[in-house]
């Protein structure tokens, strides 16, 4: 008889978890910076900021998505009969929501080169404050339910199914974006994750690039 081992989920393993709240973060302070200098910047500069939004739109996008279709259906099969927890996920999902238009509506501001100085400000105040607000909440709320209820092996299996689900070029962004702000420790966890052709291209081709491009400033 084969029998599956399970084990508890670690912080170890919700590295890349962290890790994209702490990019995210990072990219929400350098937002509320471009919201007092919007519209003084010149040609280049307005490039290299929507190099560093859009990176930031994307990997915001992917992790929604990621979390909306893996983690919380996982979730809601285990805690389907413990409604205050259900209710902590419709949050997320719900909050996820309101985070979408704010993107969708500040993207139309950075491409309107005309009126899109008037509105850039408070359009990024209102991103911002929801993010902030929202991953505080996920990180109180729902990380001790994630760890409580997903094992490692699940989780392990989940994140192999979502990276299976990105583009080649996504995953190319994805790896650099991730480790910007980790520990040499925590991004050779997060890079043992990739089989080791992937590994090699990220380290010789994927980071240096992403490295070599102006972004945000
Ligand atoms: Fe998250």
């Amino acid at each position: 008889m084969t029998t599956t081992k399970s084990t508890a989920l670690t912080d170890d393993d919700m590295d890349v978890m962290t890790l994209l709240h702490a990019a995210f973060r990072r990219d929400a302070t350098r937002l509320a910076h471009v919201a007092q200098t919007y519209g003084t910047e010149n040609d280049e500069t307005h490039d290299a900021l929507l190099v560093g939004w859009r990176g930031f739109s994307r990997e915001l996008h992917h992790h929604h998505r990621i979390e909306d279709t893996h983690i919380w259906p996982l979730m809601r099969r285990k805690l389907a009969d413990r409604p205050d927890d259900l209710a902590v996920l419709d949050d997320m999902e719900a909050e996820h929501s309101l985070i979408d238009p704010t993107l969708a509506a500040l993207e139309e501001a950075f491409d309107d080169r005309e009126h899109g100085p008037r509105q850039v400000p408070h359009r990024i105040d209102d991103l911002v404050a929801l993010l902030q607000s929202h991953l505080a909440h996920e990180e109180r709320d729902a990380f001790p339910l994630i760890k409580e209820v997903i094992t490692a092996q699940e989780w392990q299996a989940l994140s192999k199914a979502a990276v299976k689900e990105l583009a080649y070029s996504d995953i190319a962004q994805l790896g650099p974006y991730v480790v910007e702000g980790a520990t040499p420790e925590q991004a050779r966890r997060v890079l043992s994750e990739l089989p080791v052709p992937l590994r090699l291209v990220h380290r010789f081709w994927w980071n240096p690039r992403y490295r070599r491009v102006r972004r945000w400033e």
